[in-house]
C-alpha cells in the first residue's frame, strides 16, 4: 500500500499534457505564480485582489506590452492590445471594424476555425473564399498559385496554424497591398514573425502565451481609422487602442502571466530560440511516424506540417484507443485527436518540454512494436 506522503507525490506529480489548449505552461512561471500567489512583491496582495488602475499592475501591462514588442520586434506603429472575448470574438471584431458593408474580404479556409471566421465576417459584408482544401479533408494549406486574391479587397484572413488538423503556413502569402489580417492564435510566437507582413494578428493566449482568458491583438496604427461610427464601444478597436487595454477591467491575471511567460520566451533566447527548440521538437515526432513504416499515418500532407500540433492515425479506430489510454498511464495526457479528424493529436507548444516529446516519441516506438 502506497503511504500518504507517496499518495499525496502521485497526485500531484506533473504529467506531459499534450492538449490542444488551454495548454501546459512553463514550469518556471508556474512556480513564480505560486511563489507569489499572497502577496506580489511589494504590494502586499495577491494578483488576484489587485485594482487594475493601480501602479503594480500598470507596471506589469506596461512591462507585457514592451516585452510583448521586444519579443516580435514589433514596429512602432502597431498598438499591442490585451482583450476579452476569445480569438473568437475577433472572428466579429474583424469584420465588424475593417470590413464595412459594401466591401468584400478574402478569406483562405484552411479548417474550422477559418470557417467560424467566415461565418462571422458574412454577417457584416461580403466574402469572397480566395481558397479551401476542404474536399483534402484540411490535410494542406493552399499554395499561392491557388489563392483568387481580389486587388480590391478590404483584407485577406488566414489562419496561421490549423489546430484540429496539423497544417501550418510555412510563410505569408503574397497579398499586394491589400491588409494581411492572421489568426495566429495556435502558433503565436512559435518562430520568428516578420509583423510588418500583417495589417493584424490575434491569438487567444491559452495555447502559446498564457491562461485562457485574454486575447492578444497586434492591430496597424492606419487601420484603426478603419472603424465605423456607431459601433459598440466594446467592440471597437479605437477604444482599446486608445485607452490602452485599460478601457474597462482587462483580465488582470491573465495578461499577469501572459508577461510572465514572455519574459521566459525572452529569456530562452527570444523567438530564434524558440523557433529551433520548436523545429527540434516536431521533427522528432514527425520522424518516428515517418520510420513507422506506415504504423502512423500523418494527416497533414508534407509541405503543410504544423510544428505546434502533430497530427496522425493508427490502423484502426480501436487502437488509437488503446493508444491513447495507455499513453495517459505513462503520463503522456491528452493525445485524443480532435473529433472532426480523430486519430492523434500531439500539441507541442513553445513550453512543452523536448523531454516530454522523447517520452512521447519512446511510447509510440514500444506502441507500433507491440501492435504493428
Ligand atoms: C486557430 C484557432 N482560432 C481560434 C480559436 C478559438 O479561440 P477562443 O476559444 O479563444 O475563442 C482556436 C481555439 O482552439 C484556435 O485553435
Amino acid at each position: 500500500m502506497a503511504t500518504i506522503a507517496e499518495e499525496k507525490d502521485r497526485m500531484t506529480r506533473r504529467i506531459f499534457n499534450f492538449g490542444a489548449g488551454p495548454a501546459v505552461l512553463p514550469e518556471p512561471v508556474l512556480e513564480e505564480v505560486q511563489r507569489d500567489l499572497l502577496a506580489l512583491p511589494g504590494a502586499g496582495m495577491s494578483i488576484l485582489e489587485i485594482s487594475h488602475r493601480s501602479k503594480t499592475f500598470e507596471e506589469i501591462l506596461d512591462g507585457a506590452i514592451a516585452d510583448v514588442r521586444r519579443l516580435a520586434a514589433i514596429p512602432s506603429n502597431y498598438h499591442v492590445l490585451f482583450l476579452g472575448g476569445g480569438a473568437s470574438l475577433q472572428f466579429s471584431m474583424v469584420p465588424m471594424n475593417l470590413l464595412g458593408a459594401d466591401r468584400s474580404a478574402d478569406y483562405v479556409v484552411t479548417g474550422v476555425w477559418s470557417k467560424k471566421a467566415v461565418k462571422e465576417a458574412q454577417k457584416v459584408g461580403m466574402v469572397s473564399i480566395a481558397a479551401t482544401t476542404e474536399d483534402e479533408g484540411f490535410s494542406r494549406i493552399p499554395q499561392q498559385s491557388e489563392l483568387r486574391l481580389d486587388a480590391e479587397a478590404a483584407y485577406v484572413h488566414i489562419t496561421t496554424n490549423n489546430t484540429i488538423y496539423g497544417t501550418e503556413w510555412q510563410k505569408e502569402p503574397e497579398t499586394g497591398s491589400v491588409p494581411l489580417v492572421a489568426d495566429v492564435s495556435s502558433d503565436v510566437f512559435s518562430r520568428p514573425i516578420d509583423v510588418s507582413r500583417y495589417a493584424l494578428l490575434y491569438a487567444g493566449a491559452q495555447k502559446n502565451l498564457g491562461p485562457a482568458g485574454v486575447t492578444l491583438v497586434v492591430i496597424r496604427e492606419d487601420l484603426l481609422a478603419h472603424s465605423p461610427q456607431g459601433l459598440p464601444t466594446m467592440l471597437d478597436y479605437n477604444t482599446h487602442a486608445k485607452d490602452k487595454s485599460l478601457y474597462n477591467t482587462p483580465p488582470v491575471f491573465a495578461v499577469y502571466v501572459v508577461r510572465l511567460v514572455v519574459k521566459w520566451m525572452l529569456e530562452m533566447g527570444g523567438l530564434e530560440a524558440v523557433g529551433r527548440a520548436n523545429a527540434a521538437k516536431a521533427q522528432a515526432l514527425y520522424d518516428a511516424i515517418d520510420s513507422s513504416g506506415g504504423f502512423y499515418r500523418p494527416h497533414a500532407k508534407p509541405d503543410s506540417r504544423s510544428n505546434m500540433n502533430v497530427t496522425f492515425r493508427l490502423p484502426s479506430e480501436d487502437l488509437e484507443k488503446a493508444f491513447v489510454s495507455e499513453a495517459a498511464k505513462e503520463g503522456l495526457s491528452g493525445l485524443k485527436g480532435h473529433r472532426s479528424v480523430g486519430g492523434i493529436r500531439a500539441s507541442i507548444y513553445n513550453a512543452m518540454p523536448k523531454k516530454g516529446v522523447d517520452a512521447l516519441v519512446g511510447f509510440m516506438k514500444k506502441f507500433a512494436g507491440k501492435n504493428g
